[in-house]
């Protein structure tokens, strides 16, 4: 039998050593949560597993009165609290070596010609070759003047032989408009191919694996499609509620900050058609076809709901409320559960609805993107033997226990053909002795090989927006407070509602 062409294959691959080679890193906004809980760890496992170069720099650049050893402190505590791989001295020490702090404001010129001084040392010293990547790490409203600072010192322009590139973290905008200019300020100053827009969730194993099991496979993608596919529920539940980040949080709300971003990546790659080649070009071409295809619902305020956590009881702790959380204004407007329904207008999902919902003090962290088939269409049992049997479902586990349920009917054991729902179960810490990285850990590492597959580009946020835009505006008409859930339940019962319109129910993960 022939063999047929393998598009998973990336004819790249022999050329590009998955070692970064000589580089570094400057963090603006190092000071953050995100940077201490997920970055530092990153870097520091990367550096462990030798995947970065030996001269390899960290820059941290913040408004703290640090030196390098306080810098190099605030780095080791954050590593030996959040990494994911075994602290090792020698690893550690040679890494530290690489470390630089620049204290400054953004606004301040001396601070940026400051940062241009030392890299420049680090890139005779350590040879990091003229290569930096800016890591944003900060709120868009500081994009344009750091943006401006870079290009002013210089430091965004180099020699043939170098790259500078910038890495961006979300939200990109607040909505279309104000992506659009963000966009349009990043550009002007970094060329599209060395702009890294990070969306964490496409640097997860489980995520990548979507495309494996698609393509790689032929057992699916026969089923693919509306013949068979009743409808797609895409789900991202947390536990935890806003925490710390009131002041990120409130007024941007569960669709601006999930939805719009992870949730709809998500959707791309479960609807995408196969690209012509694993490469950054085709895949990110496959995926905006699909934004470009979704279409929202006419009847807006039934096709989505949204919510507000109330107090009460998780993990056996009692848990405020969301309008009591420190920093968050008591009447706040701010959803922190919201559910819609979309549908993909292609040839291969006519009529088949997606249904995305996320939610904060949901009843426990799960995300999964669960298909769901069409029933049989003729039973030749007795109604009595199959009322226990579901509907068939392809579920991919993303997190917290990784894997890919089957779920379907089997006959139960004994004298009746009683025919009962059953899950079969491919789990990643059974079938594989590697551990998966972190997705900082394969995001950061690309950003330095140059590889951009994995990250959104522009006119994908672009296409998110627009979807969500005309939601966040119906929501906005009505002025209404979100439906309130108590904490660790499964959300509003708006959303129940708005599954029970279209004769569905939502899992229980
Ligand atoms: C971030 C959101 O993008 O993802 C957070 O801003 C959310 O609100 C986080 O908590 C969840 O990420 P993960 O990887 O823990 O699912």
């Amino acid at each position: 039998m022939p063999v047929t062409k393998n598009p998973l294959r990336d004819p790249r691959d022999k050329r590009l050593p998955r070692i970064a080679g000589p580089s570094g890193i400057v963090i603006f906004g190092v000071t953050g949560d995100l940077s201490r809980k997920k970055l530092m760890p990153a870097i520091y496992d990367l550096a462990n597993r030798g995947l970065l170069p030996p001269g390899f720099s960290l820059v941290g650049f913040a408004r703290r009165d640090w030196d390098h050893e306080d810098f190099a402190a605030i780095v080791h505590d954050a590593v030996k609290k959040y990494a994911r791989t075994p602290f090792s001295e020698p690893v550690w020490r040679h890494l530290a070596e690489g470390f630089r702090f620049v204290q400054g404001t953004f606004d301040d010129d001396e601070a940026f010609d400051n940062l241009k001084a030392t890299l420049a040392e680090l890139d005779a010293k350590r040879g990091t070759g003229g290569n930096h990547a800016f890591y944003f790490s900060i709120p868009p409203g500081a994009f344009p003047v750091v943006c401006n600072q870079l290009n002013r010192s210089g430091l965004s322009q180099h020699s043939p032989d170098e790259w500078r590139r910038v890495v961006i973290e979300k939200p990109f905008g607040h909505d279309l408009k104000s992506a659009r200019e963000l966009n349009a300020v990043v550009n002007s100053v970094f060329p599209t191919e060395s702009v890294f827009r990070i969306d964490h969730y496409l640097g997860k194993e489980t995520v990548q694996n979507l495309l494996a099991l698609r393509f790689a496979n032929q057992l699916y993608e026969p089923i693919w499609n509306s013949h068979y596919v009743d409808h797609v529920q895409i789900t991202m539940a947390e536990d935890i509620g806003v925490g710390g980040r009131a002041g990120y949080y409130d007024g941007i709300g569960a669709a601006r900050d999930v939805i719009q971003n992870h949730l709809l990546q998500l959707l791309a790659l479960t609807a995408m058609e196969e690209p012509r080649a694993f490469d950054p070009v085709s895949i990110r071409a496959e995926k905006a076809k699909i934004l470009a295809s979704v279409q929202l619902p006419k009847d807006l305020l039934a096709a989505t709901a949204r919510g507000q956590y109330a107090g009460g009881w998780q993990g056996g702790e009692k848990v405020l409320g969301y309008l009591e959380e420190d920093g968050i204004a008591p009447d706040s407007t701010t959803e922190t559960y919201a559910a819609i329904k979309v549908l993909v207008e292609t040839r291969r999902w006519a009529g088949v609805p997606f249904y995305l919902r996320h939610g904060k003090r949901l009843g426990r962290r799960v995300t999964e993107i669960a298909v769901v088939f069409k029933r049989a269409p003729y039973l030749p049992f007795s109604s009595n033997d199959t009322e226990e049997l579901g509907a068939n479902a392809l579920v991919i586990r993303v997190q917290p226990d990784e894997g890919i349920t089957i779920r379907f009917g089997s006959k139960v054991p004994g004298p009746s053909m009683e025919v009962r729902d059953v899950n079969m179960d491919f789990s990643y810490g059974q079938s594989f002795t590697e551990a998966s990285p972190e997705a900082y850990e394969r995001l950061i590492l690309d950003v330095l090989l140059g590889e951009p597959s994995l990250f959104p580009q522009d006119e994908e946020v672009e296409l998110s927006w627009k979807i969500l835009d005309p939601i966040e505006k119906a929501w906005a008409r009505t002025k209404k407070q979100p439906e309130q859930y108590p904490a660790g339940t499964w959300g509003p019962p708006s959303a129940d509602a708005m599954m029970a319109r279209d004769g569905r129910v939502w899992r229980r993960p």
